[in-house]
């Protein structure tokens, strides 16, 4: 889920007779900020800036970045500290450097960012973005400019369609945002107070946009949102649409082979969505479905507004529909007043499940949520030995679940070159990274293959001549 990633977008998009410009993205956090950052690259493409992936030769250097945990916002600041020397060392040589903060710890921060860091020219928060460019301009005459308002307009309206060059360059899987935000407000959670209110997407709008995507190569769209099963929107039949209503409509769209949807919220899981998994060819056998926590006394305290048993009976509804999903979550170890026996319970529920993978974090306090005020703080290193017996058992879950696809022949959807000429790897339709020599066949490609072993991080296939996967 955690992410490092330089966006590149392509030179092909610089307007002609704009003076070129490097900009160099870092994007921390979660996929949605993976998206927003190939979206601030198109709209800083039409101001003339190419991607550079070379951090020292860049003009704009900028931080796409996460408030989520305490060590994911304290690695912002370490960050700009090392680039203040690099503006300081650019300046010297006459050169222009700008460093702007975009996300979730400059719509948390705001002007402090500008206050502990005099480098940075310009913060802004995730709703702002299309305001990008304008930011800079004004900055380049001088001002220090912070823009981290709820913009009333609706910033994906105001943002440039990225072109087919700038996809290409992108690969054969994309992120589609559909929905932002939450009103969930789990007592340990900065999101609906850097992420805003939940807003759903008008339905027109994400449905050109997965054309434009399947259109331009794109095979495989994973839907984004905080709560992405809150998302609701007006249907063309005049109802409300809910996320299974629009996965039927996407699965329409020639081209797009697969389709995946994270994160959900098991309050949000409705009929109709496990309805598509079970009809949806489509729709793949995966789901990020975050628990948190095993005991009800915690999951209350949390807001998590579900117990552990209904948490169960939803995966058992789930498998049902869909025999052979793969269940992903998110856990919390260590959340004020969590005791012996409530961990326990957590380990109880993941024996229950079987995880085909999942994430698991210490409880990180921040502060302005609601948890950072209860009692019974859990000392440091309980929680390190909690996560450490944790993340065993669901290490040995995945290794289980990683050895019970040997034999099988599953479809891959082929992404990218793999490190040996004629390799390339793919994705399962479990989401695993899957090494294959496929002499003759080319990114993009969905072929069969018998899995043969497995790696620490990845399986290993060959290709199956005439068989189909199941
Ligand atoms: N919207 C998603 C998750 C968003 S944040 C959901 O509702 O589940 C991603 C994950 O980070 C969370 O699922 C949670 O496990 C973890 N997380 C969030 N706040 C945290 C905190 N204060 N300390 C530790 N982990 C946290
Ligand atoms: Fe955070 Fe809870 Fe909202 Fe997820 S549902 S983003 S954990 S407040
Ligand atoms: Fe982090 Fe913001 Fe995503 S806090 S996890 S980047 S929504």
């Amino acid at each position: 889920m955690s992410t490092d990633t330089v966006i590149p977008t392509s030179p092909a998009e610089n307007p002609a007779g704009a003076p070129t410009r490097k900009v160099f993205i870092k994007t921390y956090g979660c996929q949605m900020n993976v998206y927003d950052s190939a979206r601030m690259g198109d709209a800083l493409a039409s101001e003339g800036y190419v991607p550079t992936e070379e951090m020292g030769e860049a003009d704009l250097i900028l931080l796409n970045t996460c408030h989520i945990r305490e060590k994911a916002a304290d690695k912002v600041y370490s960050a700009l500290g090392r680039l203040r020397d690099m503006k300081k060392a650019r300046n010297a040589e006459g050169q222009e450097l700008m460093i702007g903060v975009a996300g979730c710890v400059a719509q948390a921060e705001g002007e402090e960012i500008l206050r502990r860091e005099p480098s940075v020219d310009v913060v802004i928060g995730p709703q702002t973005y299309h305001r990008l460019p304008d930011a800079l301009r004004r900055a380049r005459q001088g001002d220090r400019v912070v823009d981290t308002d709820y913009a009333v307009e609706d910033k994906f309206e105001h943002l440039p369609a990225a072109g087919k060059a700038s996809i290409r360059a992108r690969g054969v899987t994309a992120f589609l945002t559909v929905q932002e935000g939450c009103d969930k407000f789990c007592t340990f959670c900065v999101v609906p107070y850097t992420r805003g209110a939940e807003v759903s997407r008008p339905l027109r709008q994400i449905l050109d946009e997965a054309a434009r995507l399947a259109d331009s190569g794109v095979r495989e769209i994973t839907l984004l949102g905080q709560n992405v099963n809150a998302w609701r929107a007006e249907g063309p039949d005049g109802r409300t649409w809910g996320l299974g209503d629009l996965l039927y409509r996407l699965a329409e769209i020639p081209g797009l082979a697969r389709l995946r949807y994270t994160t959900s919220h098991p309050r949000d899981m409705d009929d109709r969505l496990i309805e598509a998994h079970r009809d949806l060819r489509a729709l793949m056998p995966y789901l990020h479905l975050p628990v948190q926590a095993g005991s009800d006394r915690i999951l209350k305290a949390m807001n998590r507004r579900h117990t552990a048993a209904e948490y169960l009976q939803l995966i058992e509804r789930i498998r049902a529909a869909k025999p052979d999903i793969a269940m992903s979550g998110d856990f919390i170890v260590g959340f004020p007043g969590e005791t012996d026996s409530d961990f326990e319970e957590t380990l109880q529920l993941v024996e229950a499940v079987n995880y085909a993978q999942a994430y698991s974090f210490k409880y990180s306090t921040r502060p302005g949520t609601p948890g950072a005020d209860l009692p019974d703080h859990v000392p440091e290193e309980v929680k390190v030995e909690r996560l450490e017996r944790l993340q065993s058992l669901l290490l040995k879950q995945q290794a289980e679940f990683a050895k019970s696809c040997v034999g099988k022949v599953v479809d891959l959807l082929l992404e990218k070159p793999g490190r040996m000429p004629g390799q390339l790897i793919g994705r399962s339709p479990w989401l695993q990274s899957v090494n294959v020599d496929a002499k003759t066949s080319q990114i993009g490609d969905i072929i069969p293959v018998r899995i043969i072993g497995t790696g620490p991080n990845s399986l290993f296939a060959e290709p199956t001549q005439g068989l189909v996967a199941v």
